[in-house]
C-alpha cells in the first residue's frame, strides 16, 4: 500500500516536475521568437504589388478568343488549366498533413515556388500571419503555393500571394477536433495541469467555465480553435455579431472549403476547384492516431463539447450547408463514381507501396525518415513502412507518398531548426 501510494507520489512529482521544465522551456522559447521576430515586424517594407498571377505555363487556354468561348464547357471538363497559385490554409487536427503532402508533390511537379516558413514548420503560430515570416520575402516576388499552419490573416497573405490564388480549407466536426486536440495539446495548456480524475476532458467538459482562462497561455487550443486559425477571436459569446461577420468574411475569401468527416468528396471537389488530375489526389492518411488511444465519445459529452465550441459548430454547420451544395452542383453519381475510383486507385498504392499494406506503431517503423512526428507524453502516431522492391515506376510517388511533413520540408530546403531542437529536448526529457 505504501509503496504503491510512493510510487503514485514519485509519478506526480514527475509529471509536475515536466510540467514546470516544459512551460519555463516554452516560454522561453517564446521570448526568443518574439525577440527574432519583433524587428522585422516593425520594418517599413516597400508595398510592391505581386503580379495578378504567378502562373508560368506557357500557352495551354489561350487560344483564340473565338474558338475558345465555343468550346468553354467541353473546355472545362477536359482541357481546363491546372490552377498553381494555391492558399491552403492549413487548420489543426483536420486531415491537413495528408493535404500537405499532396500539395507538396503538385509543387514539385510542376517546379512551383512555395511560400515557406523559416526555421520552423509554421509561421510563428500562434502569432498572426505577417508576411516576413515567409522564408526568402522580398516584396512584389512571385510565390503560387503556401500551406503551413498559420493563424490566418487575410490582408497580409493577399500581399504575399497573387490576386488569381484558389483559397482552401478544411474543417472537422468540432466535437472530434476538441477531442483531438484535448489529447494533442492539453499538456501545452497550463489550466489543464490542476485538472485532476482519469478523464481529463471529461472532468474540463463538466465544468469548462471552472477551468477554463480565457487569458491563459495556449488556452485557444481548448476553445473554438477552428475559429481562432482563421484569425477570429474565439472567446466571444455566440451571439456577438462579429462571429456572423467572421464567418461571412472567411466564406468570401475561400474557394472551397473541405469536410474531414466527407474526406474523399472534398477531394473530388478540391479537383474540380483546381483542375487536377486524379493521380493529383492519390493519398495515404498521414499522422494518424492509434485507434486505442481515440477516446469515443459519448452523446452527452459529443453535446458539451459543442455547446463548449459553439462558435465552431456554427461554423461547421454553415461549410456543411454550402458543402453540400456543391456536391448538388458537381452531381451526386458523378461525384460516388468519381470516389469509388479515387478509392479504388488509393488501395491499389497502398498496395504497391506499403509493407503489409497499412500503418503500424512508430516503434515498428525501421526506416527514421518515415518517423511522424509525435505529441508530448507518447508515441500514439502511426506512420509506414515503404515496401521494398517495388517497381521503378512506382518508387519516387510511394516514397513522396509516405515521407511524413517535416521530413518532405526539410527535403524542399526549409531549415527547421527551431523545430528540431525542440524535439531534442524532449528526447532528453524522454517525453
Ligand atoms: C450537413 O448537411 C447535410 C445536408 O444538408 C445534413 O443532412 C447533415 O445533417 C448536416 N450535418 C451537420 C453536422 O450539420
Amino acid at each position: 500500500m505504501m509503496v504503491v501510494k510512493q510510487k503514485k507520489q514519485g509519478k506526480q512529482w514527475r509529471s509536475v516536475c515536466k510540467g514546470l521544465v516544459l512551460g519555463a522551456l516554452l516560454t522561453s522559447c517564446m521570448i526568443l521568437l518574439y525577440c527574432l521576430s519583433a524587428p522585422e515586424v516593425q520594418f517599413h517594407l516597400p508595398e510592391i504589388p505581386v503580379p495578378y498571377s504567378c502562373a508560368h505555363h506557357p500557352s495551354i487556354g489561350q487560344s483564340p478568343a473565338g474558338s475558345s468561348s465555343i468550346h468553354r464547357g467541353l473546355r472545362r471538363d477536359r482541357r481546363c488549366t491546372p490552377k498553381v497559385d494555391i492558399m491552403f490554409m492549413k487548420t489543426h487536427k483536420t486531415a491537413s498533413s495528408t493535404i500537405l503532402n499532396m500539395l507538396f508533390r503538385f509543387g514539385e511537379k510542376h517546379h512551383l515556388k512555395f511560400a515557406f516558413p523559416s526555421s520552423r514548420n509554421d509561421f510563428f503560430y500562434p502569432s498572426l500571419f505577417y508576411r516576413t515570416q515567409v522564408k526568402d520575402y522580398g516584396p512584389g516576388m512571385c510565390f503560387n503555393i503556401m500551406c503551413n499552419h498559420m493563424r490566418f490573416n487575410e490582408a497580409e497573405v493577399a500581399k504575399v500571394l497573387p490576386a488569381d490564388t484558389t483559397y482552401i480549407t478544411i474543417l472537422r466536426d468540432p466535437a472530434e477536433l476538441f477531442e483531438s486536440s484535448f489529447h494533442y495539446f492539453g499538456r501545452l495548456v497550463p489550466f489543464t495541469w490542476k485538472i485532476s480524475g482519469g478523464d481529463k476532458m471529461e472532468e474540463f467538459l463538466s465544468q469548462p467555465e471552472l477551468y477554463y482562462d480565457p487569458e491563459g497561455f495556449n488556452s485557444f487550443y481548448l476553445k473554438n480553435l477552428l475559429f481562432f486559425d482563421f484569425g477570429q477571436d474565439n472567446n466571444l459569446p455566440l451571439a456577438d455579431p462579429r462571429v456572423e461577420e467572421g464567418i461571412r468574411a472567411i466564406s468570401r475569401r475561400f474557394h472551397l472549403v473541405m469536410l474531414v468527416e466527407h474526406f474523399e468528396e472534398s477531394l473530388i471537389l478540391l479537383k474540380d476547384a483546381l483542375c487536377w488530375d486524379m493521380d493529383d489526389l492519390l493519398f495515404f492518411k498521414l499522422n494518424v492516431r492509434k485507434g486505442s488511444t481515440v477516446s469515443k465519445m459519448t452523446p452527452e459529452l459529443r453535446a458539451k463539447a459543442l455547446q463548449w465550441n459553439a462558435i465552431d459548430w456554427k461554423l461547421y454547420q454553415h461549410f456543411n450547408n454550402t458543402f453540400w451544395k456543391k456536391v448538388e452542383l458537381y452531381g451526386r453519381e458523378r461525384m460516388e463514381n468519381d470516389v469509388a475510383e479515387l478509392r479504388r486507385r488509393n488501395s491499389q498504392m497502398a498496395a504497391i507501396c506499403i509493407e503489409g499494406g497499412h500503418a503500424v506503431d512508430a516503434g515498428s517503423i525501421h526506416e527514421t525518415s518515415m518517423q511522424p512526428w509525435q505529441p508530448i507524453g507518447e508515441k500514439s502516431i502511426m506512420g509506414y513502412n515503404l515496401k521494398k522492391n517495388v517497381d521503378k515506376a512506382h518508387q519516387k510517388l510511394c516514397r513522396k507518398m509516405l515521407t511524413p511533413e517535416l521530413q518532405y520540408l526539410t527535403d524542399l530546403g526549409v531549415n527547421l531548426w527551431i523545430t528540431k531542437l525542440w524535439g531534442h529536448v524532449r528526447d532528453i526529457l524522454d517525453w
